[in-house]
């Protein structure tokens, strides 16, 4: 799966996704994120890709034509997918779909935002990955790529398959513990020492239960 970003700052985009699992994804080809500098196609030669609102205000806002230019330069008919607080919210649900996509083009705003007009043009999805303000839409952009990657069929192992885990299941997951037995004087739950499979599954659901009605008790209608 290949994820195009045009965004104002490349390497912050690249440097994040160059750790662990997502990291050796993008070094054994199984996905490719392709960033695109959209300071690059600037209108003039002080490489201006910002302007002030129409109708005043504060802040600035992206040109249209620097964004479109950078978008045409791709040459592809993939989802684009604009990163706003003011987009649809981001959850499991959404990476899921976005992981069948073959490819997906990212727009990462900033400032105040971006002209509505290249929006229109070229924008199929808008998406917010919470109710809280980031200075740009590049973390939401490493966000969305790193959910949806990791559900890309190869990204996980075995071991690490998503098939089993939370928010698929709609439960929060159940506490982890390796060694040592004794950590500060707490001691590791005895029945995941006792070798008792059925009872350490059933421990876990009920824990995986307990936790999410007293954190998210919200998760809990969805099932
Ligand atoms: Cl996608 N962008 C910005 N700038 N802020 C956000 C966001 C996106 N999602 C939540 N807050």
């Amino acid at each position: 799966m290949t994820f195009s970003v045009l965004t104002l700052f490349p390497k912050m985009i690249c440097d994040a996704l160059s750790y662990g699992v997502v990291g050796r994804a993008i070094n054994s080809g199984k996905i490719t994120v392709n960033c695109v500098d959209v300071r690059e196609f600037a209108v003039n030669k002080h490489g201006q890709v910002d302007d002030a609102p129409y109708g005043g205000g504060a802040g600035m806002v992206m040109m249209a034509p620097p964004l479109y230019d950078a978008y045409k330069s791709l040459k592809s008919n993939a989802r684009v997918v604009y990163l706003t607080p003011q987009g649809k919210l981001f959850g499991q649900r959404a990476a899921e779909e976005f992981s069948r996509e073959n490819e997906l083009i990212l727009l990462c705003g900033h400032y105040e935002g971006v002209d509505e007009r290249v929006v229109e043009e070229i924008v199929t999805d808008e998406i917010s990955i919470g109710d809280y303000v980031l200075t740009g839409g590049e973390p939401a952009a490493i966000v969305l790529i790193d959910a949806v990657a990791r559900l890309v069929p190869g990204v996980l192992g075995k071991e690490e398959s998503s098939a089993d885990e939370s928010f698929s299941e709609k439960l929060l997951e159940y506490p982890h513990y390796t060694r040592p037995p004794v950590f500060m004087g707490r001691e590791v739950p005895q029945v995941l020492l006792s070798g008792h499979h059925k009872k350490i599954a059933e421990w876990r659901r009920e824990t995986a239960a307990a936790r999410t009605l007293a954190r998210r008790p919200g998760l809990l209608d969805k099932n």
